[in-house]
């Protein structure tokens, strides 16, 4: 019997790819005694467990730590019937159409936090001064709600999908974080019911299903997590398009020389790098893989960032190849739960790393030592010390 495998560490939110590429090639699907989860990490696997929502739930949270009181509120942690009607409700607000209109907010927002790296001697971090800047600013414009302090709403969002650096699981802290980002999300809502406006939340709030309006619960934790999905998803998502670009400068050469080429960079680093990369499901019945019997009521990790290092499905998969059409890719996940956000994400990192790269075309990373947020989900700098050169 081979030593058991350690799933979450300080080590591995920096750096989980060696693990992966170990569980894929020997134990494909693995028993974590543990962290008391089943562990799917090749691509045909985690596809066909993504799609099959009915054998694997996402009714008890998606979650590997779920926030208490979250599942069955929100569309990542409700099953059909109930979540596509949810989705369909704010779906019509994430259609490419219905996005564009953020296009021009996203490059003047770009262009004044790079103005501002660029006035104070070109030192930054990019997470605290770049990405976090733009991603708050346009996911609140969308939602309708207040303007806010970035660096406050991502601290809270961090803490939101963090895990206990020690004991792994969550916290009185990290969860009172969540509490506090959702009151002020319940006041923004009864605000709606009061004097509604032309936006997401009072569209939600005002929403029927089936002839019945969504609960407040429903409303306030389906957009908190807008916020918290929108902006540690995509925030990180930028920040890991832009190490990669710092530690690949020729792949950023040619960016900066040709920005429509970052389109296709975008793509080659949801397969390569994302920040979303595992998510868990329920079983609702006994499933027989690779050997193993999982049983229902039994949770299962979908590990989207290792399907995506799979060389079964992509071709020297730990290389970073802009010119790689990785069609197939799971960044954005599969199936029903498919990220709602995608083309809010590629349109808004499009056009912010196009706005960045023009002004700042050479930059390196001044510490490799920068940390990563624990998180047995996401994998996310803490921040991104870079100096202009
Ligand atoms: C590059 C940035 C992003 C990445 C890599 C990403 C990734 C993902 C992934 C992998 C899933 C599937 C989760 C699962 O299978 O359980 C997902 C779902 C979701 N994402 Fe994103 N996401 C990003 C940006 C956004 C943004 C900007 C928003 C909203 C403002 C958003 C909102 C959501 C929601 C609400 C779901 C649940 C959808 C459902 O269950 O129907 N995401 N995302």
């Amino acid at each position: 019997m081979s030593e058991p495998i350690e799933l979450y560490s300080t080590a591995i939110d920096a750096d989980p790819f060696p693990m992966y590429a170990r569980l894929r090639e020997d134990h494909p699907c693995y028993w974590s005694p543990s962290a008391n989860i089943w562990f799917l990490s090749r691509y045909e696997d985690v596809f066909n467990a993504a799609q099959d929502w009915e054998t694997y739930s996402s009714s008890r949270g998606n979650l590997i730590d779920e926030i208490p009181g979250r599942s069955g509120g929100t569309l990542g942690t409700t099953d059909p019937p109930r979540h596509d009607r949810l989705r369909l409700l704010a779906q019509s607000a994430f259609t490419k159409r219905n996005i564009e209109y953020l296009a021009a907010p996203a490059v003047e927002i770009a262009d004044q936090a790079v103005a501002r790296i660029l006035e104070h001697g070109g030192r930054f971090d990019f997470v605290s001064d770049f990405s976090s800047i733009v991603t708050v600013g346009l996911l609140f414009r969308m939602l309708g709600l207040p303007a806010a302090n970035p660096a406050e709403i991502r601290h809270k969002v961090v803490l939101s999908i963090s895990t206990d650096k020690e004991r792994r699981g969550r916290n009185d802290t990290l969860n009172a974080a969540f509490f506090d980002l959702s009151s002020f999300i319940a006041s923004e809502v009864t605000k709606r019911r009061a004097d509604p406006q032309d936006d997401l939340v009072t569209r939600l709030a005002e929403a029927e299903i089936d002839g019945d309006r969504l609960s407040e619960r429903e409303v306030v934790l389906t957009t908190s997590m807008f916020v918290v999905a929108g902006v540690e998803s995509l925030s990180s998502f930028m920040s890991l398009f832009a190490l990669n670009l710092a530690r690949f400068p020729q792949a950023r050469a040619r960016l900066v020389a040709d920005p429509t080429l970052v389109e296709q960079a975008i793509e080659e680093s949801l397969r390569y790098n994302t920040s979303a990369q595992r998510f868990k499901r329920s079983l609702t019945r006994d499933v027989e893989l690779h050997g193993q019997t999982m049983r229902a009521g039994d949770s299962v990790v979908l590990a989207y960032g290792s399907a995506n290092r799979d060389h079964r499905k992509f071709e020297n998969p730990d290389v970073y190849d802009i010119d790689r059409r990785p069609m197939g890719h799971l960044g954005f996940g599969v199936g029903k739960h498919f990220c709602i956000g995608n083309q809010l994400a590629r349109l808004v990192t499009r056009l912010a790393m196009q706005r960045f790269l023009a002004a700042i075309p050479d930059y390196e990373l001044t510490r490799p030592d920068f940390g990563w947020v624990p998180s047995s989900n996401f994998r996310s700098p803490m921040a991104l010390p870079f100096q202009v050169v």
